[in-house]
């Protein structure tokens, strides 16, 4: 139930690289710091003798009805956390009913995910590769996947300073970790065996794990992997294309014309940025910083909200993810003004304690604490609690 002792049991549960990629941050981390904060000093000033006996915690969004305002964000390479993977968190997610976004980075491939989804709710991440057919190829397969909207990750157009995973020479993609969205493509797949062969890298310890840890994540037999060429080359065409600096506003317009589906901007932080969005036609926004993943001493995702809010003027929904950890925190950001929230992190540690099991104790605990915790603050509905004078910006507690 309480954060450290979650965290704790995902940490011996993984290893020592998987769990340093999954808690880490980008430079001295206080990005990550800024974002708990955040959370920290804005405070719920509940209202009392209100009638909260019936509660209802659903939303509206995009046409769906979902059970609270919560997703499960984009998170690559769960494989590290749990051998089932993104298949584990999509059977959680669907017995929930809380929508699953299946990251561009993913260690299944979203075939595999939609199968035991049923008719849940699920998005897609998407990372702008610099092939436009693999971009569309991406896009029409989410759609046949029954996912609902798209989310263009745009903080990560370049890996950020990450100390820890760098320390450990680690870089799960380099390794066929987290590329299974990819190797499970007929675009990417021909792109690759076109590829011409490289030379053998020298057989040392770190090559041979290396070898293993491609041939084990490949699709097919693991002996005719170690064998063949293509998971290597798999990596390569990866790193070489998984993304395009260069995208820009203008960008947008091919985008549009590649997917019906309503197209979610993530990682706007800056209030000009999310009026450009909504001059180019977005259909709704996330307030993110990664994580703290990606720019060091970057403003928390909390604190960077109301502007954005405002700026949106209820035109399209704003979702907020970066620093989530309980249902009172969701109601924090509901106040401010965000239509959703997404769990990242602490699903992650669910799965690596307990699998499928583990993700679905840490959906519900959430959904659990948001319901009581709207009750504890008066209202009755997310509507109700849309509502900024149940917050205020307290001082700051050192935590
Ligand atoms: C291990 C890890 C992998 C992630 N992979 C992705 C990804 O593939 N695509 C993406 O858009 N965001 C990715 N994110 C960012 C999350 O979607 C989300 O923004 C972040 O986890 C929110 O911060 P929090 O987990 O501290 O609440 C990743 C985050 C973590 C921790």
């Amino acid at each position: 139930m309480t954060w450290d002792a979650l965290v704790g049991r995902a940490r011996r549960a993984m290893t020592t690289a998987g769990f340093a990629y999954v808690e880490g941050g980008a430079g001295r981390e206080s990005t990550m710091r800024a974002n708990r904060d955040a959370f920290e000093s804005w405070q719920l000033v509940p209202r009392v003798l209100r009638d909260v006996s019936r509660r209802d915690t659903s939303i509206e969004l995009f046409g769906r009805t979902i059970p609270a305002p919560l997703l499960l964000g984009p998170v690559g390479v769960a494989s590290m956390a749990h051998p089932d993977g993104d298949v584990a968190v999509a059977r959680a997610a669907a017995a929930t009913g809380v929508p699953m976004v299946f990251s561009n980075q993913a260690s299944k491939p979203m075939e595999e995910c939609a199968a035991v989804m049923g008719d849940a709710p699920r998005w897609f991440q998407l990372y702008w590769s610099t092939v436009d057919e693999l971009v569309s190829s991406f896009l029409a397969r989410a759609e046949k996947c029954g996912c609902e909207a798209v989310v263009v990750t745009l903080d990560t157009t370049m890996l950020g300073w990450r100390g820890r995973d760098l320390d450990l020479g680690s870089l799960p993609f380099a390794r066929g970790l987290g590329i299974a969205q990819y190797t499970s493509d007929p675009v990417f797949q021909r792109l690759a065996a076109e590829r011409p062969a490289d030379p053998r890298p020298r057989p040392t310890p770190g090559a041979i794990r290396t070898l293993l840890d491609m041939s084990r994540a490949h699709p097919g037999r693991f002996l005719d992997n170690l064998r063949s060429p293509l998971p290597a080359a798999a990596v390569r065409t990866f790193l070489e294309t998984y993304s395009r600096p260069s995208i820009s506003w203008d960008d947008l317009a091919w985008l549009r014309e590649q997917t019906s589906l309503p197209i979610v901007l993530k990682g706007v932080l800056h209030p000009d940025d999310a009026r450009l969005a909504l001059d180019h036609g977005v259909d709704g926004l996330v307030v993110s910083t990664h994580g703290g993943r990606q720019v060091d001493g970057s403003v928390g995702a909390l604190d960077a909200l109301p502007a954005v809010v405002a700026a949106v003027d209820g035109r399209i929904p704003v979702l907020l993810d970066s620093g989530v950890r309980g249902g009172a925190d969701v109601l924090k950001a509901v106040a401010l003004g965000a239509t959703a929230v997404l769990l990242g992190r602490p699903w992650v540690y669910g799965l690596a304690a307990g699998g499928e099991a583990g993700v679905r104790e840490v959906i519900e605990n959430v959904l659990a604490e948001l319901d009581l915790t709207l009750g504890l603050v008066g209202a009755t509905t997310i509507a109700e609690a849309a509502d900024i004078t149940l917050v205020r910006r307290g001082a700051l507690v050192p935590g």
